[in-house]
């Protein structure tokens, strides 16, 4: 299967979707990492591995339609038949997701549907809960609420800071985003209304 990956940043879960691949976990191909931001380190570690890796300049396209236009083509151009928000930072508008319905996942910081949004383990963390995670989902028109494919928990410490306890959920994010791929690749997942059964 041809993935594509969007990015905008340092791109760890890319690297991880990337080991997985060359270990022989996933057998799938990352045929274009396209990314928003040019200096995203995230297209260094695509360039490392001999991945096709642009940058799509949302300045230069005046919308969001014409932007998703842009990236339609790269996807198309290398025949992407799956899309993964890793750390992209842009929400996914009407021509992506009709392109690509129930073909898009995302990886969120959080145990969604608590702490949708930006800076999800501050949110976790400001709000006194005892357990945190991660969640892989299907993208659907509303931030961070589609169906949830596979969550991971990592118990908060005390003395836990934002940026400890985002560590040790990145450490399962690595773990559960390649998971999730795999499922997907496998065709193991079956839609239930909302609900996501994996098939043993
Ligand atoms: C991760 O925490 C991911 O859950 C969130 O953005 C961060 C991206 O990190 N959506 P990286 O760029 O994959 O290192």
């Amino acid at each position: 299967m041809n993935i594509a990956v969007l990015v905008s940043g340092r791109g760890s879960n890319l690297q991880a979707i990337i080991d997985s691949i060359e270990s022989g976990f996933l057998k799938a191909k990352i045929s274009v990492v396209i990314s928003d931001k040019e200096d995203a380190y995230a297209l260094i570690r695509a360039a490392k591995h001999g991945i096709n890796a642009i940058f799509v300049d949302p300045r230069k396209l005046g919308s969001k339609e014409l932007y998703e236009i842009e990236i339609l083509k790269a996807l198309k151009a290398n025949c992407c038949e799956l899309i993964l928000l890793a750390g992209y930072m842009r929400i996914i508008g009407k021509t992506l997701l009709g392109q690509y319905k129930g073909r898009i996942l995302n990886i969120h910081p959080a145990l969604l549907p608590a702490f949708a949004g930006l800076n999800a383990q501050k949110q976790a963390i400001d709000h006194g809960v005892k357990v945190a995670g991660c969640t892989v989902h299907f993208v659907d028109d509303t931030l961070d609420s589609g169906p949830i494919i596979l969550q991971r928990c990592v118990d908060v410490k005390e003395d836990d800071t934002d940026e400890t306890l985002a560590d040790r959920i990145l450490e399962q994010e690595h773990k559960i985003y390649p998971e999730a791929v795999k499922l997907v690749v496998e065709n193991r997942l079956r839609m239930e209304g909302r609900k996501v059964k994996i098939i043993k």
